[in-house]
């Protein structure tokens, strides 16, 4: 029911929570001096920046929040448009509405993340920014989106929720465009129940987040600098506990990788050449996060014979991740009927629509597309497969099992 981090909590990180517990200093916040404050969460924002290989990192509560300072601190907000795949999780999108600007949903390709020439057609006089999701793992295919971006002046969002340790063509996710957002829920590739993180290399956005996750504060302050403050800001910040869990976890990284390396190389092997059966495209094959691998059936009769017999979902039937079974954004529901993005009197805003069968390319993938858990299972996006945990034989087994019931549906 979870990522590979989750599965591999032990002694590491009860270490670390205990060393912030026996000081008691639990706030992010504290004197240098102090022995008693351990600066967890200052330490692991210096160890992202360096490992994502920018300037800044700020650590925050929650991916969701990451993504929605990211998108203010770009400057995005009402009448603004930001173009942002119909395939994602679904706070990719609230995140939008909530900068009180206008998802536009693009189409998805074989790599499960965003179709440049989509995107590219769904640029309007409005369009301010491209959300890039690195969804199951797959850096979408960033030297397209970035060529796109910089031809029409727009700004470009990561969101590498569900990417945490992937790199393309030998650059870190979270450093390529002008922003990036993680996640370290439950089921991220590192975790500590919650929290979030967002990584930039411009100096003024990091600013920005800084401050809106921080009461409008400068960056790392010692005291309160009333008068200092650039604008209004909110409460987002990591706890202590947080971050030494993060630092913990962030030292298995390589461990988990190789695992889910391996996993992933006897998978592959043992179910290759099925007739028919195809493998998700990889942006990056050294340099994804393995956490599922992504099978394509012929066709949607197939692949729910197959799903079913083994158990598992179809990528079509995530509740959370494809639009056409996010009723709330269909049916623009916000908590006040009332303004940006969705109500306001100005007609031009009124003209979005989303509906069920407005993305037919995605429609069409995700229909025949199955996820194979390979260090995480999740009821949504993972429901069949092995973990972080499994040994060699039972990853051989499972193998064995996909490729007996698969070989059926597929003669
Ligand atoms: C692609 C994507 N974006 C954003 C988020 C939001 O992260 P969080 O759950 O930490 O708010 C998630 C979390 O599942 C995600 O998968």
């Amino acid at each position: 029911m979870a990522g590979p981090g989750f599965e591999l909590i032990g002694a590491e990180e009860i270490a670390e929570v205990l060393d912030v517990l026996r000081g008691g200093w639990v706030y992010r916040y504290g004197a240098e001096d102090n022995p008693n404050f351990k600066a967890k969460v200052w330490s692991f924002e210096k160890a992202m920046a360096e490992y994502v290989g920018v300037k800044h990192a700020v650590a925050v509560n929650s991916g969701s929040t990451a993504l929605w300072i990211a998108l203010l601190a770009l400057g995005i907000g009402p009448g603004d448009q930001v173009i942002v795949p119909g395939f994602t999780f679904i706070a990719s999108i609230s995140a939008i509405v909530y900068a009180q600007a206008v998802p536009v949903l693009a189409e998805i390709d074989r790599t499960f993340n965003l179709d440049p020439a989509d995107v590219e057609r769904k640029i309007t006089p409005r369009t301010k920014a491209i959300m890039a999701v690195h969804l199951m793992g797959n850096p979408a295919r960033m030297e397209e989106l970035k060529t796109i971006a910089e031809r029409h002046g727009l700004l470009l969002l990561e969101d590498c929720a569900q990417a945490f340790g992937a790199s393309y063509k030998g650059r870190a996710v979270g450093s390529i465009g002008h922003i990036g957002a993680f996640s370290f829920n439950y089921a991220k590739v590192i975790t500590a129940g919650e929290g979030g993180l967002i990584t930039t290399d411009d100096d003024a956005l990091y600013q920005r987040c800084f401050a809106l996750h921080d009461q409008g504060h400068a960056p790392l302050r010692k005291g309160r600098e009333v008068g200092a403050r650039p604008f209004l800001g909110l409460d987002f910040r990591m706890t202590e506990l947080q971050g030494a869990v993060l630092l913990a976890q962030f030292r298995k990284l390589a461990e988990i990788r190789a695992r889910l390396y391996a996993h992933k190389q006897i998978f592959r092997s043992i179910i290759k050449g099925l007739p028919g059966l195809e493998f998700r495209e990889l942006t990056d094959a050294e340099g994804e996060a393995a956490t599922v691998l992504t099978v394509i059936f012929p066709n949607a009769e197939i692949a729910q014979g197959v799903a079913r017999e083994l158990n598992g979902k179809l990528l079509v039937e995530s509740g959370w991740h494809v639009y056409s079974n996010m009723e709330p954004l269909l049916e623009k529901r916000v908590p006040v009927e009332r303004g940006y993005p969705f109500h306001h009197p100005d007609a031009e805003f009124e003209a979005i629509e989303y509906a069920k069968g407005m993305l037919p390319q995605t429609d069409e993938l995700v229909a025949r597309a199955f996820n194979i858990g390979i260090g995480m299972t999740d009821k949504a996006l993972a429901t069949y497969g092995v973990t972080v945990r499994s040994t060699g034989q039972e990853v051989e087994a499972c193998a064995k099992e996909f490729r007996r019931v698969a070989a059926k549906y597929l003669q």
